[in-house]
């Protein structure tokens, strides 16, 4: 299979006999960011990114990527506009547990809803942000905006793609998460998001160090055709 983005139109995928576009589900697995915000009136808003990740670690930075709209108006998704009124967030990691809270939180309630009461996620405050974090979420990082970047999009659906880069000033682990100085993340069972509706759980880990030069291994023959 082969196809060009410029047309991903249904037909386009279908005559390559593809159901969906392939994209997502080839950029696997992607971290979510479970995003807590407060809007300008202090209500929070929580909801699931994948189009989030890390970008540095010193100092260490985030993105998450704000694509479309609100479906209740069309405007900007609450999550980038709390982020443009207050200017912090918080990552939440999503386990296996809260798979379905997860799930719940990126319905589209008009601005204003407290997710986390809607839900029934209990919080805790944050240290140096407002936002508060998901009590039951082993790890959380606390961010400060640091810039938002304006993605292209298609001009004719008047939608937009903005990524929101944050710095991490704070980072909190549930001591039970760590083993010998590290952080467990098999113990934690991370969700991920996959294509389609697709997921997976990390419930293995395993170690392989970064060889030093020369390699010490010897190279398989290289084939190519
Ligand atoms: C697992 C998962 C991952 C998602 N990732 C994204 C994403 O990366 N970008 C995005 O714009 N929407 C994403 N969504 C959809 C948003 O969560 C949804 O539009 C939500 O209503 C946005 O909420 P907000 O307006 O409260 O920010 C995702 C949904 C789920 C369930």
């Amino acid at each position: 299979m082969f196809c060009e983005t410029k047309d991903l139109s249904r037909e386009a995928l279908k005559a390559l006999g593809l159901a969906f576009n392939p994209f997502k589900a080839v950029v696997v697995p992607r971290p979510i960011g479970w995003v807590t915000t407060l809007d300008r009136n202090g209500v929070v808003n929580l909801a699931p990114y994948s189009f989030f990740n890390a970008v540095s670690s010193d100092p260490p930075m985030v993105f998450y990527g704000a694509n479309g709209t609100h479906a209740a108006d069309d405007g900007e998704k609450d999550s980038l506009r709390n982020v443009r009124e207050t200017g912090e967030f918080v990552c939440n990691l999503v386990t296996w547990e809260l798979r379905h809270q997860m799930n719940d939180t990126a319905t589209p309630a008009p601005h204003g809803v407290d997710e986390m009461k809607e839900v029934g996620i209990a919080q805790l405050p944050s240290r140096l942000v407002k936002p508060p974090r998901v009590a039951a979420s082993p790890a959380h990082l606390e961010c400060k905006l640091h810039q938002f970047v304006e993605l292209p999009a298609d001009p004719r659906s008047g939608k937009r793609n903005v990524m929101v880069i944050g710095h991490v000033v704070a980072i909190h682990i549930d001591d039970t998460f760590i083993v010998d100085g590290r952080f467990d993340t098999a113990r934690a069972r991370p969700v991920a998001r996959l294509g389609y509706m697709d997921y997976a759980v990390v419930t293995q880990s395993f170690e392989i160090k970064r060889p030093s030069w020369p390699l010490a291994r010897k190279p398989e023959s290289v084939e190519t055709s």
